[in-house]
């Protein structure tokens, strides 16, 4: 379940083609998009300005480079020519990227036009949550650490964490040993290994945590209909403590 020096510099380099990939996505105007020109842009500027390739196509039997999920829509969402980015909207890209045979993993909610004060304050703080997960991570502490971390930060709010899909390990493979729930107790779990490669991916709902999917066999949406977001970095434990792999240019300093 580790992974030697010289592949975690190779999955640093993934990760660090993959940051780029979100610092173009900063500099789209999303509003009046479709989240499927938002994939096609995301593949093209993949395969062409990265030489890399799309993880997720052909994954599972997954067409697209990205997943696009919007307002209650938790995870897995899938882009489509109809579905236009309105302003107020709250929407995750999720992507993975693949490079010199290793994957990298990462999401962003990302803010469309003026958002409400709610909905901004739940994209902050499962931004926060995902960070305090991050933090938690060092050579011998416990996987119920980072998912106590994360849901203790999340319920002080009000939210609360879905359940069904976790964080994961990642390598050659975009799902590896182990899982990473984003909840726990302090103090149980496996022990953190320096070499370990996992991604901390926390889903915060607005309402209650329930979810389900929906008919398309993709797409997760929160049962009561209210707001969910989701942030999500793969990282390495390191001798000392963590390295994020995905770390994007304006997180490199204050973010944390
Ligand atoms: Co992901
Ligand atoms: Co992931």
């Amino acid at each position: 379940m580790t992974k030697r020096p010289e592949e975690i510099a190779l999955m640093a380099e993934s990760g660090k083609l993959l940051a780029s990939v979100f610092a173009y996505l900063d500099t789209l105007t999303l509003f009046g998009m479709s989240t499927m020109q938002v994939n096609d842009l995301v593949d093209a500027f993949i395969v062409h300005q990265l030489e890399a390739r799309p993880a997720s196509k052909g994954q599972y039997g997954y067409a697209y480079a990205l997943n696009a999920s919007r307002n209650s829509v938790v995870c897995h969402g899938v882009p489509s020519p109809d579905e236009i980015l309105q302003n107020g909207d709250i929407v995750n890209f999720d992507i993975t990227l693949e490079k010199n045979g290793f994957i990298a993993d990462s999401s962003k909610t990302y803010l469309v036009g003026e958002v409400s004060p709610s909905a901004r304050k739940l994209v902050q703080v499962t931004y926060e949550a995902m960070w305090k997960g991050i933090r938690a991570v060092r050579p011998g502490a416990r996987l119920g650490d980072i998912g106590h971390a994360i849901e203790h930060h999340a319920r002080r709010s009000g939210y609360s964490v879905v359940r069904q899909y976790c964080g994961h390990g990642i390598g050659r493979e975009m799902h590896e040993p182990p899982q990473v729930l984003h909840w726990g107790r302090p103090h149980t779990g496996l022990a953190l290994r320096e070499g370990m490669v996992f991604t901390i991916e926390p889903m915060l709902n607005q309402g209650r945590h329930a979810v389900r999917t929906e008919d398309d066999g993709w797409t997760v949406v929160t049962e009561d209909g209210k707001l969910s977001a989701q942030f999500e970095h793969t990282v390495a434990v390191t001798r000392d403590g963590v390295r994020v792999l995905t770390l994007r240019p304006e997180e490199k300093q204050g973010a944390r």
